[in-house]
C-alpha cells in the first residue's frame, strides 16, 4: 500500500460513524490498517457497521454516543487509550441539520439545538483528544464543518453560524497545540449525497432526489452535488501521515463553490 494512505496499526476515532460521511470513512481506514474507535446516536446502524468492519478483521470499538453529552465524548477517547493504548486520529463528524428558512423564522430552539450538537459536540471532543493527545506528544484532528462555515448560507442561518463556529474552534486549538506535535484542520464540503440531504425534507420539497440534486447544484461551477466518497478521498488526503505541516486549515471540498 502507498505509505501515503497507509493507516495500518493507527487508532482513529470516528463520531457520527452511522451513516454518511462517517461510516464510509471508517470503512476506507479499515480498508487501510486502522484500529476504530466509532461513535454514534444511532447504535443499531452502529453496531451493524461494527460487526461488518470485525468481520472483516478490523479492531473496532463502537460506543453508543451524543456528542452533546461531555461525557460520551470523553468515553469515546477512554475506548481508545484503553483498549489500544493511544489515540492518534480523531474525526469530530457528527452532526445535524435543520430545516431550511429565512432567518427571521429560524427558532431560538433551532440554534440551541445547533449550538449543543454542532458546536459543543466539537468542542468536547476537542477538550478531551487534546488532553490524551497532549501526554502522547502527538496527534491528527480533523473537524466537519461545511462550505456554511465559510460564508453566508441562504435560509440556514443557525447551522451556518454553528459551523462558523466549527471553523473558529479548530484554528484556535491548532494554533494552540501546534507545538504539541497536534494538526488540526477541518474539512469544508458543498452539499453532498450522505442520508443529511437524500433523506431530508430537501427532497420532500423539491419534489424528488433529482430535483433536490439539480437546485443545490446551481450554487458550484462544477454544476453538481458532491458524492460522498469525494468528500471521504480528501478526509483521507487530510488525515493522511504524510501530510505534516498543514495545521489550522479549513479546506473547502465544494466543486467551485468558494471560487465565485
Ligand atoms: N451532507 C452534506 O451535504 C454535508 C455538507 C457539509 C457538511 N456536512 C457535515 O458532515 C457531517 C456528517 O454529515 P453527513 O452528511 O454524513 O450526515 P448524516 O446525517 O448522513 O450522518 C450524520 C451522522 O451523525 C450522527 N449524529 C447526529 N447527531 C449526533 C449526536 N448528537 N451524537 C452522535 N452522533 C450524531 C447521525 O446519527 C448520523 O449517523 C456533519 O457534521 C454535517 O454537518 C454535511
Amino acid at each position: 500500500m502507498d505509505k501515503l494512505l497507509d493507516f495500518t496499526g493507527k487508532t482513529v476515532l470516528i463520531t457520527g460513524a452511522a451513516q454518511g460521511f462517517g461510516e464510509l470513512l471508517a470503512r476506507e481506514l479499515a480498508a487501510r490498517g486502522a484500529h476504530l474507535v466509532l461513535g454514534d446516536l444511532k447504535t443499531d446502524a452502529l453496531m451493524a457497521v461494527a460487526s461488518e468492519l470485525k468481520a472483516g478483521g478490523t479492531k473496532v470499538v463502537a460506543l453508543h454516543c451524543d456528542v452533546s453529552n461531555e461525557a460520551h465524548c470523553q468515553a469515546l477517547v477512554d475506548g481508545a487509550l484503553e483498549t489500544f493504548g493511544q489515540l492518534d486520529i480523531a474525526v469530530n463528524n457528527a452532526g445535524i441539520a435543520h430545516t431550511l428558512g429565512p432567518i427571521e423564522t429560524i427558532t431560538n430552539d433551532m440554534f440551541d439545538q445547533q449550538w449543543q450538537v454542532n458546536v459543543m459536540g466539537v468542542q468536547f471532543g476537542l477538550r478531551h483528544q487534546i488532553t490524551a493527545m497532549r501526554k502522547q506528544k502527538h496527534g491528527v484532528i480533523l473537524n466537519v464543518a461545511s462550505m456554511a462555515g465559510l460564508g453566508g448560507t441562504p435560509r440556514g442561518a443557525a447551522y451556518s453560524a454553528a459551523k462558523h463556529a466549527v471553523v473558529g474552534l479548530t484554528k484556535t486549538a491548532a494554533v494552540e497545540v501546534a507545538r504539541d506535535n497536534i494538526r488540526v484542520n477541518a474539512i469544508c464540503p458543498f452539499f453532498t449525497a450522505t442520508p443529511m440531504v437524500t433523506k431530508s425534507d430537501l427532497v420532500s420539497h423539491a419534489g424528488s432526489l433529482e430535483q433536490a440534486k439539480d437546485a443545490l447544484s446551481r450554487g458550484a461551477p462544477m454544476r453538481r452535488i458532491a458524492e460522498p466518497e469525494e468528500i471521504v478521498n480528501v478526509m483521507l488526503m487530510l488525515l493522511s501521515p504524510g501530510n505534516t505541516y498543514m495545521t489550522g486549515q479549513a479546506i473547502a471540498v465544494d466543486g467551485g463553490a468558494s471560487a465565485i
